[in-house]
């Protein structure tokens, strides 16, 4: 028989995590007037909001913390974390941030003007939020493959290079500072993009004289589904593999929190020296001098641990297999799940999983509520709610899916939690054809509503 995988470390130092009955959690969802958000986290028993900045760090990144150098300038931490970066990403140029919309703010405000064109893969919020800051536009080429919760593509991050071509060819040059990719792609459900989409985007970039940038967030797990999916790789070390996927690229921008493994902080890296000195003025600017950039000097210690540790296949292995875990019990009993598996988190689908509750009623926040009553569970709503209003119309913008994400935090929960995970999700697929109606808005913001937005119960 073949040996399951198990994680490759043990536990030295726990968390209390507290446990409620349905009926304070009833409670409390209502004063929180239905929103996940509002919850503080001792009402919250397994907690899958997000996987940024929410995982456990390792010994050696907390013993890597006590040598931490604060000067302001020339910290050592900085210099052997540029070092690390450099050995990682292959990339000449680093500036830290403290996290990653502040690298993009930084490499946004020195590249992208009004007018322009970001062409890439289902930019992350963030992302587009920096973009269309600036009064530019993201023009979205994923497949199309990425938008059918069912079809089982193995890299459904990818690129479809004849959308991408179309913009390159439809619009001037100077009009398009970059392309990026972001591996693993958030937004279309931790799905990777293969090296062989890498190698032709990069490929149709450099004929048309375009930079390519990643957002790397979640790139050490983009490069495990390479090793494991993609012919040729399976004998290639993830730190190979990584360093090719960079290399067709200009630079980078990344989120430590997710596969830094630290709780907090970002960078940008890249090769060009005119880019890099540009930016510098506003990573001054925004976050900080060029050797911390919003970063302490034991964060950035922990960050260059992080990073080897986070390149490891053994690490890799046990935390996508148990992502891999969660959505296969659910498939077991049933549950529609967005396949393949994402890296980071399982997508429900909610239009599959409630449709006797109406759209404009926000079945997933509906989802994600139950959850939360029935187990202490926290998940995200990524649909209506999430999708805001048409800016001109005020009307609610539908999007294709509506999904409940369970981000699952690195080295943070046991098989334990997952089985629990399942086991609530089941219970309330068993009785979902009872639920007829969800959840009215009665307050929200004009944009990004779905922080602070509060709900009643139809
Ligand atoms: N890019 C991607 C792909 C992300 O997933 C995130 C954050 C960011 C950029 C921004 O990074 O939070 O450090 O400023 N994603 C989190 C999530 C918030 O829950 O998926 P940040």
């Amino acid at each position: 028989m073949k040996l399951p995988y198990a994680e490759p470390y043990k536990i030295k130092m726990v968390e209390s995590i507290k446990r409620s009955t349905q009926d304070q959690r009833k409670k409390w969802i209502k004063e929180a007037h239905y929103n996940l958000f509002n919850l503080s986290s001792d009402k919250v028993f397994i907690d899958l909001l997000t996987d940024s900045g929410t995982g456990a760090m390792s010994d050696q990144q907390w013993a890597a913390m006590m040598s931490g150098d604060e000067s302001y300038a020339g910290s050592q931490s900085f210099l052997k974390l540029k070092e690390v970066v450099n050995k990682i990403t292959g990339f000449t140029y680093f500036l830290p941030t403290h996290q990653g919309r502040a690298a993009e703010n930084v490499l946004f405000s020195a590249m992208v003007k009004e007018g322009d064109l970001v062409p890439g893969n289902s930019h992350f919020d963030t992302t587009k939020g920096h973009i269309e800051f600036r009064k530019a536009s993201a023009i979205d080429c994923t497949i199309d493959e990425a938008f059918d919760t069912a079809i089982l593509h193995p890299f459904k991050g990818n690129v479809n290079l004849e959308k991408l071509e179309k913009v390159f060819i439809e619009n001037s040059k100077d009009k398009i500072p970059f392309v990026i990719l972001t591996i693993t792609c958030n937004s279309s459900g931790g799905q990777p993009v293969s090296m062989k989409n890498i190698k032709a985007v990069s490929k149709l970039c450099k004929s048309y004289d375009i930079p390519l940038f990643f957002d790397s967030a979640r790139y050490a797990e983009n490069a495990y589904f390479i090793k494991t999916r993609e012919e040729g790789y399976q004998n290639k070390s993830i730190k190979e593999i990584v360093k090719e996927c960079f290399s067709y690229g200009d630079g980078m921008t990344i989120s430590a929190k997710k596969d830094g493994l630290v709780n907090m902080g970002g960078f940008i890296a890249l090769n060009d020296e005119e880019i890099y000195k540009k930016a510098t003025v506003f990573n001054i600017m925004f976050e900080g001098f060029l050797t911390y950039g919003g970063m302490n000097g034991r964060d950035m210690a922990a960050l260059a641990v992080g990073l080897d540790e986070a390149t490891e296949f053994d690490y890799l292995e046990s935390r996508i297999e148990q992502v891999g875990y969660l959505g296969k019990k659910l498939v077991e009993f049933g549950v529609p799940v967005l396949q393949p598996f994402g890296g980071h988190a399982i997508f429900i689908d909610a239009n599959k999983f409630v449709p006797t509750i109406p759209r404009d009623e926000y079945r997933a926040q509906a989802l994600a509520i139950e959850l939360y009553i029935i187990g202490g569970i926290r998940g995200v709503e990524i649909g209506t709610v999430l999708a805001d209003r048409d800016p001109f119309t005020r009307k609610n913008r539908y999007p294709e899916l509506e999904l409940v994400r369970l981000a699952i935090p690195r080295r943070t929960y046991s098989q334990n939690h997952i089985n629990y995970v399942a086991v609530a999700l089941k219970n309330i697929f068993d009785t979902r054809n009872e639920a007829k109606s969800g959840y009215v808005i009665v307050d929200e913001a004009p944009i990004m509503r779905h922080f602070t937005v509060k709900f009643e119960k139809i």
